[in-house]
């Protein structure tokens, strides 16, 4: 396996091997995305964002959870916001979804924008944890939710991509990130998944979930 062009394909996709690799994301991702989903507890009128959705297959769920969601996706990859765009024609054209080229560190949002904030397995491309993290916490309404969730490192069963430009963080490390920030920890959540197959192999994935919300909440 070419680890350094799929580091850099999950970092940032682009062209038609992005796409491939976005497709093997959805089913590789498809837990994580859906319980983190599931954890921001949207509904009704609420307006969600939501950050590196990638081809945006899940987005969909989102709306479903209720009437009047409006969602807002952002992605640095040209390739991911078309492709989410694509697959979301019809929730884009009935004006429920937005979908933005951006870097995460450089929102184009007024402050508490959104109400719901999400993200999964981003957190390994960040430049600027904090920026981020800021960035969030300027976007989020006063009794916002932010869930970011994430594999965590664990020796001997991660693929080692740190060489290639991920970051990966064990739960302490995410930990003292949020503690650097005016973000509270409200729930933290860890789930074994369901073994999956892919591309030949059997995976084992452990997934993480923060739940955080201004501190005076
Ligand atoms: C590994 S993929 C995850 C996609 C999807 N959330 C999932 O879990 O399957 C990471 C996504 O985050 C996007 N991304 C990476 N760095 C970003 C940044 N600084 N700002 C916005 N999006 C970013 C990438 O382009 C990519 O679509």
């Amino acid at each position: 396996m070419d680890f350094e062009k799929i580091a850099k394909q999950l970092a940032h996709p682009s062209g038609a091997f992005g796409i491939e690799v976005a497709l093997g994301m959805n089913k590789m991702n498809k837990f994580i995305s859906k319980t983190t989903y599931e954890l921001l507890q949207v509904s009704n009128a609420d307006r969600v964002l939501e950050i590196g959705p990638g081809n945006g297959k899940f987005i969909k769920d989102i709306l479903n959870s209720g009437n009047n969601i409006y969602y807002t996706g952002i992605d640095i990859s040209e390739t991911m916001i078309a492709e989410a765009k694509k697959i979301n024609d019809n929730l884009i054209k009935a004006g429920y979804v937005d979908l933005i080229l951006t870097d995460v560190e450089k929102m184009p949002f007024l402050e508490e924008a959104f109400n719901k904030i999400c993200t999964a397995n981003t957190i390994y491309f960040w430049q600027n944890p904090s920026a981020v993290l800021k960035e969030v916490y300027r976007t989020l309404t006063k009794d916002g939710l932010f869930v970011i969730s994430f594999r965590p490192y664990i020796k001997g069963q991660s693929l080692d991509f740190s060489e290639y430009g991920f970051t990966e963080y064990k739960s302490e490390d995410v930990e003292a990130i949020i503690h650097q920030t005016e973000f509270k920890i409200i729930e933290k959540r860890e789930q074994i998944e369901s073994p999956i197959e892919f591309n030949g192999q059997i995976h084992n994935l452990t997934s993480q979930y923060y739940l955080l919300q201004k501190n005076y909440c």
